[in-house]
Protein backbone atom coordinates (compact mmCIF):
# COMPACT_ATOMS: atom_id res chain seq x y z
CA UNK A 1 0.00 0.00 0.00
CA UNK A 2 1.02 3.36 -0.25
CA UNK A 3 0.98 7.03 1.48
CA UNK A 4 1.64 10.50 1.39
CA UNK A 5 4.23 12.04 3.51
CA UNK A 6 3.73 16.03 3.49
CA UNK A 7 6.06 18.19 5.03
CA UNK A 8 4.04 21.30 5.46
CA UNK A 9 4.39 24.99 6.44
CA UNK A 10 5.35 26.09 2.67
CA UNK A 11 3.24 28.63 0.19
CA UNK A 12 2.32 26.97 -2.32
CA UNK A 13 2.78 29.45 -5.71
CA UNK A 14 2.79 29.02 -9.27
CA UNK A 15 0.46 27.43 -12.12
CA UNK A 16 -1.76 24.39 -11.97
CA UNK A 17 -3.76 22.86 -15.12
CA UNK A 18 -6.97 21.08 -14.64
CA UNK A 19 -7.73 17.77 -16.25
CA UNK A 20 -10.87 16.85 -17.00
CA UNK A 21 -14.18 16.61 -14.99
CA UNK A 22 -14.32 13.00 -13.42
CA UNK A 23 -18.12 13.48 -13.36
CA UNK A 24 -18.71 14.14 -16.56
CA UNK A 25 -16.22 11.86 -17.90
CA UNK A 26 -18.03 9.16 -16.42
CA UNK A 27 -21.39 9.33 -17.26
CA UNK A 28 -19.93 10.22 -20.96
CA UNK A 29 -18.21 7.08 -21.00
CA UNK A 30 -21.01 4.84 -20.10
CA UNK A 31 -23.08 6.92 -22.40
CA UNK A 32 -21.48 5.52 -25.58
CA UNK A 33 -23.26 2.43 -24.34
CA UNK A 34 -26.11 4.56 -25.81
CA UNK A 35 -24.22 5.98 -28.82
CA UNK A 36 -23.34 1.83 -29.87
CA UNK A 37 -20.56 3.11 -32.48
CA UNK A 38 -17.36 4.76 -32.22
CA UNK A 39 -16.86 7.94 -30.23
CA UNK A 40 -13.42 10.03 -29.51
CA UNK A 41 -13.31 10.88 -25.88
CA UNK A 42 -10.67 14.03 -25.43
CA UNK A 43 -9.81 15.24 -21.66
CA UNK A 44 -10.29 12.80 -19.67
CA UNK A 45 -8.57 12.72 -16.24
CA UNK A 46 -6.06 9.59 -15.38
CA UNK A 47 -7.51 8.55 -12.23
CA UNK A 48 -8.69 5.48 -10.90
CA UNK A 49 -12.58 5.76 -11.42
CA UNK A 50 -12.04 6.34 -14.64
CA UNK A 51 -9.92 3.41 -15.16
CA UNK A 52 -12.36 0.90 -13.15
CA UNK A 53 -15.02 2.57 -15.91
CA UNK A 54 -12.89 1.36 -19.06
CA UNK A 55 -12.62 -2.16 -17.00
CA UNK A 56 -16.41 -2.25 -16.94
CA UNK A 57 -16.90 -1.56 -20.44
CA UNK A 58 -14.60 -4.04 -21.75
CA UNK A 59 -15.92 -6.41 -19.49
CA UNK A 60 -19.20 -5.89 -21.38
CA UNK A 61 -17.58 -6.08 -25.07
CA UNK A 62 -16.51 -2.68 -25.83
CA UNK A 63 -13.02 -1.72 -27.31
CA UNK A 64 -11.23 1.44 -25.79
CA UNK A 65 -7.78 2.58 -27.40
CA UNK A 66 -6.26 5.82 -25.78
CA UNK A 67 -4.84 7.41 -29.09
CA UNK A 68 -2.87 9.88 -26.59
CA UNK A 69 -2.88 10.27 -22.87
CA UNK A 70 -5.84 12.31 -22.58
CA UNK A 71 -7.59 10.87 -25.59
CA UNK A 72 -9.74 8.10 -25.86
CA UNK A 73 -11.53 5.92 -29.03
CA UNK A 74 -14.22 3.98 -27.21
CA UNK A 75 -16.33 1.76 -29.60
CA UNK A 76 -19.65 0.49 -28.19
CA UNK A 77 -20.75 -1.76 -31.26
CA UNK A 78 -20.37 -5.22 -30.13
CA UNK A 79 -21.23 -4.68 -26.32
CA UNK A 80 -23.18 -7.24 -24.79
CA UNK A 81 -26.44 -7.38 -23.15
CA UNK A 82 -25.05 -9.20 -20.29
CA UNK A 83 -24.66 -7.59 -16.76
CA UNK A 84 -21.26 -6.13 -15.81
CA UNK A 85 -19.57 -8.02 -12.65
CA UNK A 86 -20.31 -7.00 -9.78
CA UNK A 87 -16.87 -6.91 -7.76
CA UNK A 88 -16.05 -3.83 -10.19
CA UNK A 89 -19.67 -1.91 -10.45
CA UNK A 90 -19.95 -2.36 -6.16
CA UNK A 91 -17.01 0.04 -6.28
CA UNK A 92 -18.42 3.32 -7.93
CA UNK A 93 -22.05 4.87 -7.79
CA UNK A 94 -21.50 6.06 -11.65
CA UNK A 95 -22.02 2.30 -12.36
CA UNK A 96 -25.97 2.96 -12.04
CA UNK A 97 -25.51 4.80 -15.71
CA UNK A 98 -25.34 1.68 -17.25
CA UNK A 99 -28.95 1.35 -15.98
CA UNK A 100 -30.34 3.88 -17.95
CA UNK A 101 -27.99 3.69 -20.75
CA UNK A 102 -28.68 -0.12 -21.53
CA UNK A 103 -32.13 0.49 -20.52
CA UNK A 104 -32.29 2.88 -23.91
CA UNK A 105 -30.37 0.84 -26.17
CA UNK A 106 -31.76 -2.56 -25.44
CA UNK A 107 -34.44 -1.84 -23.41
CA UNK A 108 -33.75 -4.36 -20.41
CA UNK A 109 -30.57 -4.12 -17.86
CA UNK A 110 -28.96 -5.99 -15.39
CA UNK A 111 -26.75 -3.87 -12.76
CA UNK A 112 -25.47 -4.75 -9.76
CA UNK A 113 -25.89 -2.55 -6.52
CA UNK A 114 -23.32 0.70 -6.69
CA UNK A 115 -20.72 1.58 -4.81
CA UNK A 116 -18.53 4.85 -4.06
CA UNK A 117 -17.59 7.29 -1.71
CA UNK A 118 -20.03 6.53 1.98
CA UNK A 119 -21.64 9.26 2.89
CA UNK A 120 -24.92 7.39 4.85
CA UNK A 121 -27.46 6.23 2.82
CA UNK A 122 -27.54 6.68 -1.17
CA UNK A 123 -30.47 5.73 -2.38
CA UNK A 124 -31.36 5.66 -5.58
CA UNK A 125 -34.74 5.65 -5.66
CA UNK A 126 -35.31 8.33 -7.98
CA UNK A 127 -33.29 7.10 -10.73
CA UNK A 128 -35.42 3.86 -10.56
CA UNK A 129 -39.11 6.36 -10.11
CA UNK A 130 -37.95 7.82 -13.74
CA UNK A 131 -37.33 4.92 -15.39
CA UNK A 132 -40.99 3.26 -14.06
CA UNK A 133 -42.17 6.50 -15.37
CA UNK A 134 -41.01 5.80 -18.58
CA UNK A 135 -42.47 2.15 -18.88
CA UNK A 136 -39.97 0.08 -17.49
CA UNK A 137 -40.34 -2.44 -15.09
CA UNK A 138 -37.85 -2.35 -11.96
CA UNK A 139 -36.82 -5.35 -10.05
CA UNK A 140 -34.50 -6.56 -7.72
CA UNK A 141 -32.90 -9.88 -8.39
CA UNK A 142 -31.22 -12.30 -5.45
CA UNK A 143 -28.00 -12.12 -7.35
CA UNK A 144 -27.74 -8.56 -6.23
CA UNK A 145 -28.53 -6.98 -9.33
CA UNK A 146 -30.74 -4.50 -10.35
CA UNK A 147 -33.44 -5.74 -13.25
CA UNK A 148 -34.83 -3.19 -15.81
CA UNK A 149 -36.77 -4.11 -18.51
CA UNK A 150 -39.11 -2.38 -21.00
CA UNK A 151 -40.32 -5.05 -23.42
CA UNK A 152 -42.79 -2.98 -25.09
CA UNK A 153 -40.24 -0.37 -25.51
CA UNK A 154 -40.05 2.89 -23.73
CA UNK A 155 -42.62 5.62 -24.30
CA UNK A 156 -41.71 9.60 -22.88
CA UNK A 157 -43.51 11.22 -19.96
CA UNK A 158 -43.41 13.78 -17.58
CA UNK A 159 -40.72 13.00 -14.70
CA UNK A 160 -40.87 15.47 -11.83
CA UNK A 161 -37.97 14.37 -9.35
CA UNK A 162 -38.48 15.12 -5.52
CA UNK A 163 -34.75 16.18 -5.18
CA UNK A 164 -32.78 17.45 -7.85
CA UNK A 165 -30.23 14.36 -7.95
CA UNK A 166 -27.31 14.24 -10.67
CA UNK A 167 -27.27 10.89 -10.89
CA UNK A 168 -31.17 10.68 -11.36
CA UNK A 169 -31.07 13.17 -13.75
CA UNK A 170 -28.37 11.57 -15.72
CA UNK A 171 -29.76 7.92 -15.43
CA UNK A 172 -33.08 8.79 -16.83
CA UNK A 173 -31.60 10.97 -19.66
CA UNK A 174 -29.40 8.28 -20.83
CA UNK A 175 -32.71 6.05 -21.21
CA UNK A 176 -35.27 8.69 -22.66
CA UNK A 177 -32.72 9.65 -25.62
CA UNK A 178 -34.39 5.99 -27.33
CA UNK A 179 -38.14 6.94 -25.95
CA UNK A 180 -40.91 7.36 -27.76
CA UNK A 181 -42.33 10.83 -28.01
CA UNK A 182 -41.29 13.52 -25.49
CA UNK A 183 -39.57 13.14 -22.05
CA UNK A 184 -40.13 16.25 -19.62
CA UNK A 185 -37.69 15.90 -16.49
CA UNK A 186 -38.78 18.95 -13.51
CA UNK A 187 -36.46 19.69 -10.63
CA UNK A 188 -33.29 18.35 -12.86
CA UNK A 189 -30.08 19.04 -11.30
CA UNK A 190 -28.26 21.93 -13.52
CA UNK A 191 -24.39 20.64 -12.14
CA UNK A 192 -22.51 21.27 -15.32
CA UNK A 193 -21.95 17.97 -15.55
CA UNK A 194 -25.26 17.68 -17.07
CA UNK A 195 -24.47 20.25 -19.56
CA UNK A 196 -21.31 18.08 -20.26
CA UNK A 197 -23.16 14.69 -20.71
CA UNK A 198 -26.09 16.24 -23.00
CA UNK A 199 -24.08 17.70 -25.19
CA UNK A 200 -22.08 14.85 -25.10
CA UNK A 201 -25.42 13.12 -26.64
CA UNK A 202 -26.65 15.40 -28.94
CA UNK A 203 -23.06 15.21 -30.52
CA UNK A 204 -23.76 11.69 -31.05
CA UNK A 205 -27.23 12.56 -32.45
CA UNK A 206 -29.59 12.94 -29.49
CA UNK A 207 -32.31 15.52 -29.13
CA UNK A 208 -32.27 16.93 -25.56
CA UNK A 209 -32.56 20.79 -24.20
CA UNK A 210 -32.50 22.77 -21.19
CA UNK A 211 -29.55 21.13 -19.69
CA UNK A 212 -28.45 23.46 -17.28
CA UNK A 213 -31.98 24.69 -16.42
CA UNK A 214 -33.99 22.31 -13.70
CA UNK A 215 -36.32 21.62 -16.92
CA UNK A 216 -35.03 18.87 -19.68
CA UNK A 217 -36.71 18.00 -22.77
CA UNK A 218 -35.82 15.05 -24.51
CA UNK A 219 -36.89 14.42 -27.74
CA UNK A 220 -36.77 10.42 -28.60
CA UNK A 221 -34.63 9.46 -31.50
CA UNK A 222 -34.50 6.22 -33.59
CA UNK A 223 -30.88 5.63 -33.34
CA UNK A 224 -27.08 7.48 -32.29
CA UNK A 225 -24.15 7.72 -33.58
CA UNK A 226 -20.58 8.07 -32.77
CA UNK A 227 -18.82 11.89 -32.30
CA UNK A 228 -15.28 13.79 -31.29
CA UNK A 229 -16.21 15.43 -27.92
CA UNK A 230 -13.90 17.04 -25.61
CA UNK A 231 -15.06 17.07 -22.01
CA UNK A 232 -15.22 20.18 -19.65
CA UNK A 233 -12.58 20.70 -16.78
CA UNK A 234 -12.87 19.68 -13.37
CA UNK A 235 -14.58 22.38 -11.16
CA UNK A 236 -14.15 20.56 -7.92
CA UNK A 237 -10.29 19.85 -9.01
CA UNK A 238 -9.78 23.31 -9.24
CA UNK A 239 -11.59 24.42 -6.55
CA UNK A 240 -9.24 22.41 -4.22
CA UNK A 241 -6.25 24.06 -5.61
CA UNK A 242 -8.21 27.22 -5.02
CA UNK A 243 -8.52 26.02 -1.52
CA UNK A 244 -4.94 25.28 -0.62
CA UNK A 245 -3.42 28.34 -2.09
CA UNK A 246 -5.48 30.16 0.67
CA UNK A 247 -4.53 27.57 3.27
CA UNK A 248 -0.71 27.71 2.23
CA UNK A 249 -0.78 31.62 2.19
CA UNK A 250 0.21 31.46 -1.38
CA UNK A 251 -0.81 32.12 -4.82
CA UNK A 252 -2.04 29.67 -7.48
CA UNK A 253 -3.28 30.09 -10.88
CA UNK A 254 -5.99 27.43 -11.93
CA UNK A 255 -5.87 27.04 -15.47
CA UNK A 256 -7.82 25.54 -18.57
CA UNK A 257 -11.06 26.16 -16.20
CA UNK A 258 -14.15 27.25 -16.82
CA UNK A 259 -14.54 30.12 -14.38
CA UNK A 260 -18.25 30.44 -14.58
CA UNK A 261 -18.59 27.02 -13.19
CA UNK A 262 -16.23 28.17 -10.06
CA UNK A 263 -18.47 31.40 -9.15
CA UNK A 264 -19.71 29.43 -5.62
CA UNK A 265 -16.18 28.97 -4.49
CA UNK A 266 -14.80 32.39 -6.35
CA UNK A 267 -17.67 34.37 -4.33
CA UNK A 268 -16.85 32.85 -1.07
CA UNK A 269 -12.91 33.29 -1.30
CA UNK A 270 -13.38 36.90 -2.16
CA UNK A 271 -15.84 37.21 0.96
CA UNK A 272 -12.85 36.09 3.49
CA UNK A 273 -11.11 38.19 2.02
CA UNK A 274 -8.30 36.93 -0.46
CA UNK A 275 -7.57 38.94 -3.55
CA UNK A 276 -9.14 36.74 -7.30
CA UNK A 277 -8.12 37.34 -10.38
CA UNK A 278 -10.95 35.79 -12.98
CA UNK A 279 -9.98 35.81 -16.38
CA UNK A 280 -10.95 33.94 -19.40
CA UNK A 281 -10.51 30.17 -18.57
CA UNK A 282 -8.14 31.03 -15.42
CA UNK A 283 -8.22 32.09 -11.65
CA UNK A 284 -5.69 33.52 -9.67
CA UNK A 285 -6.29 32.93 -5.62
CA UNK A 286 -3.39 35.37 -3.97
CA UNK A 287 -3.40 35.66 -0.43
CA UNK A 288 -2.95 38.33 1.72
CA UNK A 289 -2.15 36.30 4.90
CA UNK A 290 -5.06 36.58 7.14
CA UNK A 291 -8.83 35.76 5.94
CA UNK A 292 -11.87 35.77 7.97
CA UNK A 293 -14.40 33.15 8.90
CA UNK A 294 -17.71 32.79 7.34
CA UNK A 295 -21.18 30.22 6.95
CA UNK A 296 -21.57 28.25 3.88
CA UNK A 297 -24.67 26.23 2.97
CA UNK A 298 -23.87 23.52 0.36
CA UNK A 299 -26.73 22.69 -2.63
CA UNK A 300 -27.07 21.43 -5.43
CA UNK A 301 -25.45 23.67 -8.22
CA UNK A 302 -25.18 26.94 -8.65
CA UNK A 303 -25.14 26.24 -4.88
CA UNK A 304 -22.28 25.84 -2.88
CA UNK A 305 -20.63 22.20 -4.03
CA UNK A 306 -20.89 19.60 -1.44
CA UNK A 307 -17.95 18.60 -2.63
CA UNK A 308 -15.76 21.35 -1.81
CA UNK A 309 -16.99 21.16 1.65
CA UNK A 310 -14.37 18.93 4.01
CA UNK A 311 -11.47 21.40 1.44
CA UNK A 312 -13.22 24.60 2.82
CA UNK A 313 -13.44 23.32 6.29
CA UNK A 314 -9.49 22.65 5.91
CA UNK A 315 -9.28 26.06 4.95
CA UNK A 316 -11.41 28.08 7.45
CA UNK A 317 -9.69 26.19 10.23
CA UNK A 318 -6.90 28.96 9.37
CA UNK A 319 -9.02 31.47 9.15
CA UNK A 320 -9.46 34.39 12.13
CA UNK A 321 -12.67 33.85 14.06
CA UNK A 322 -15.51 31.34 13.13
CA UNK A 323 -16.98 29.42 10.71
CA UNK A 324 -19.99 27.18 10.05
CA UNK A 325 -20.62 25.06 7.39
CA UNK A 326 -23.98 23.00 6.69
CA UNK A 327 -24.20 20.30 4.80
CA UNK A 328 -27.42 19.90 2.64
CA UNK A 329 -27.00 17.19 0.59
CA UNK A 330 -24.65 14.31 2.16
CA UNK A 331 -25.67 13.90 6.07
CA UNK A 332 -22.71 11.58 6.63
CA UNK A 333 -20.09 13.89 5.36
CA UNK A 334 -18.38 14.20 8.11
CA UNK A 335 -15.72 11.65 8.81
CA UNK A 336 -13.17 13.61 8.14
CA UNK A 337 -13.59 15.72 11.24
CA UNK A 338 -11.89 13.49 13.06
CA UNK A 339 -8.47 13.32 11.16
CA UNK A 340 -8.40 17.44 11.44
CA UNK A 341 -9.12 17.19 14.86
CA UNK A 342 -5.72 15.17 14.84
CA UNK A 343 -3.74 18.03 13.34
CA UNK A 344 -4.90 20.42 16.14
CA UNK A 345 -8.14 21.63 14.41
CA UNK A 346 -11.36 23.27 16.76
CA UNK A 347 -14.47 21.97 15.13
CA UNK A 348 -17.64 20.55 16.34
CA UNK A 349 -20.46 18.95 14.45
CA UNK A 350 -23.37 20.26 15.14
CA UNK A 351 -26.91 19.15 13.61
CA UNK A 352 -25.49 18.60 9.96
CA UNK A 353 -22.63 21.33 9.98
CA UNK A 354 -19.88 21.90 11.45
CA UNK A 355 -18.77 24.69 13.70
CA UNK A 356 -14.72 25.75 12.96
CA UNK A 357 -12.95 27.55 15.30
CA UNK A 358 -10.04 29.24 13.53
CA UNK A 359 -6.58 28.13 15.00
CA UNK A 360 -3.37 29.65 14.09
CA UNK A 361 -1.66 26.57 12.76
CA UNK A 362 -2.09 22.46 12.05
CA UNK A 363 0.40 20.22 13.42
CA UNK A 364 1.55 17.07 11.13
CA UNK A 365 -0.25 13.95 12.19
CA UNK A 366 -0.89 10.57 11.13
CA UNK A 367 -4.57 10.74 8.87
CA UNK A 368 -6.99 8.30 7.33
CA UNK A 369 -8.74 9.34 4.34
CA UNK A 370 -12.12 7.77 4.36
CA UNK A 371 -13.78 9.12 0.77
CA UNK A 372 -12.27 11.41 -1.83
CA UNK A 373 -12.26 15.04 -0.67
CA UNK A 374 -12.08 14.02 2.96
CA UNK A 375 -8.38 13.05 1.22
CA UNK A 376 -8.26 16.19 -0.04
CA UNK A 377 -9.17 18.29 2.62
CA UNK A 378 -6.47 16.20 4.88
CA UNK A 379 -4.25 16.86 2.39
CA UNK A 380 -4.69 20.91 2.42
CA UNK A 381 -4.33 20.48 6.26
CA UNK A 382 -1.09 19.12 5.63
CA UNK A 383 0.33 21.31 3.07
CA UNK A 384 -0.97 24.37 5.77
CA UNK A 385 0.55 22.26 8.94
CA UNK A 386 4.16 22.72 10.74
CA UNK A 387 5.84 19.35 10.65
CA UNK A 388 5.00 15.99 8.89
CA UNK A 389 1.87 14.80 7.91
CA UNK A 390 1.25 10.96 6.68
CA UNK A 391 -2.02 10.27 4.80
CA UNK A 392 -3.11 7.01 4.57
CA UNK A 393 -6.13 6.06 2.42
CA UNK A 394 -4.95 7.38 -0.65
CA UNK A 395 -6.45 5.10 -2.86
CA UNK A 396 -9.98 7.17 -1.74
CA UNK A 397 -7.65 10.26 -3.66
CA UNK A 398 -6.84 8.45 -6.58
CA UNK A 399 -10.42 7.78 -7.59
CA UNK A 400 -10.53 11.57 -8.39
CA UNK A 401 -7.49 13.71 -8.73
CA UNK A 402 -5.06 13.29 -11.38
CA UNK A 403 -1.42 13.33 -10.72
CA UNK A 404 -2.04 15.24 -7.17
CA UNK A 405 1.78 14.84 -5.81
CA UNK A 406 2.98 15.96 -9.83
CA UNK A 407 0.93 19.08 -9.63
CA UNK A 408 1.27 20.09 -6.01
CA UNK A 409 5.48 19.39 -6.17
CA UNK A 410 5.03 21.85 -8.99
CA UNK A 411 3.41 24.19 -6.57
CA UNK A 412 6.39 24.09 -4.62
CA UNK A 413 4.86 21.49 -2.04
CA UNK A 414 7.57 19.20 -0.24
CA UNK A 415 5.21 16.06 -0.49
CA UNK A 416 6.19 12.43 -1.58
CA UNK A 417 4.50 8.71 -2.02
CA UNK A 418 5.71 6.04 -0.57
CA UNK A 419 5.19 2.41 0.12
CA UNK A 420 4.27 0.86 3.38
N1 LIG B 1 -30.89 11.07 -3.69
C1 LIG B 1 -32.05 10.42 -3.35
N2 LIG B 1 -32.54 9.50 -4.24
C2 LIG B 1 -31.92 9.23 -5.42
C3 LIG B 1 -30.73 9.90 -5.75
C4 LIG B 1 -30.24 10.82 -4.86
O1 LIG B 1 -32.62 10.62 -2.31
O2 LIG B 1 -32.44 8.39 -6.18
C5 LIG B 1 -30.34 12.06 -2.74
C6 LIG B 1 -28.98 11.65 -2.19
O3 LIG B 1 -29.10 10.81 -1.08
C7 LIG B 1 -28.35 13.00 -1.89
C8 LIG B 1 -28.93 13.92 -2.95
O4 LIG B 1 -30.08 13.25 -3.47
O5 LIG B 1 -28.78 13.44 -0.64
C9 LIG B 1 -28.02 14.24 -4.12
O6 LIG B 1 -27.55 13.05 -4.71
P1 LIG B 1 -27.09 13.01 -6.25
O7 LIG B 1 -27.91 11.99 -6.93
O8 LIG B 1 -27.09 14.39 -6.79
O9 LIG B 1 -25.61 12.49 -6.13
P2 LIG B 1 -24.87 11.37 -6.97
O10 LIG B 1 -25.30 11.45 -8.39
O11 LIG B 1 -24.92 10.07 -6.28
C10 LIG B 1 -22.93 12.98 -7.68
C11 LIG B 1 -21.44 12.97 -7.62
C12 LIG B 1 -20.98 13.19 -6.19
C13 LIG B 1 -21.56 14.51 -5.68
C14 LIG B 1 -23.08 14.53 -5.84
C15 LIG B 1 -23.70 15.86 -5.47
C16 LIG B 1 -20.85 11.48 -9.39
C17 LIG B 1 -20.31 10.17 -9.82
N3 LIG B 1 -20.95 11.68 -8.09
O12 LIG B 1 -23.37 11.90 -6.86
O13 LIG B 1 -19.58 13.31 -6.28
O14 LIG B 1 -21.25 14.67 -4.31
O15 LIG B 1 -23.43 14.24 -7.21
O16 LIG B 1 -23.18 16.87 -6.24
O17 LIG B 1 -21.17 12.33 -10.22
C18 LIG B 1 -17.33 13.20 -5.56
O18 LIG B 1 -16.97 13.43 -6.73
O19 LIG B 1 -16.54 13.23 -4.58
C19 LIG B 1 -18.72 12.86 -5.30
C20 LIG B 1 -19.11 12.22 -4.22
Amino acid sequence: MEKLIIRGGKPLNGDVFISGMKNSALPVIFGTIAAGDVCTIGNIPDVSDIALAFDILRSMGAKVRFINTDTVIIDTTNVMRKSPPLEYVSKMRASTYILGAMLGRFKEAQVGYPGGCDFGTRPINQHLKGFELLGARVAYGGDGNINVTASEGLKGNFIYFDIASVGSTINVMLAAIFAEGTTVIENAAREPHIVDTASFLNACGADISGAGTSMIRIRGVKKLHGCNYTLAPDMIEAGTYMAAAAATNGNITVRRIIPKHMEAVTVKLREIGLSIDVGDDYITVNSNGAYRGTEIQTNPYPGFPTDMHPQFTAMLCLSNGISKITERVWDGRFKYVDELLKMGADITIDEGSVIINGIKHFKGAAVKASDLRAGASLVIAGLAANGETTVTGIEWIDRGYEALVDKLRMLGADIQRVEY
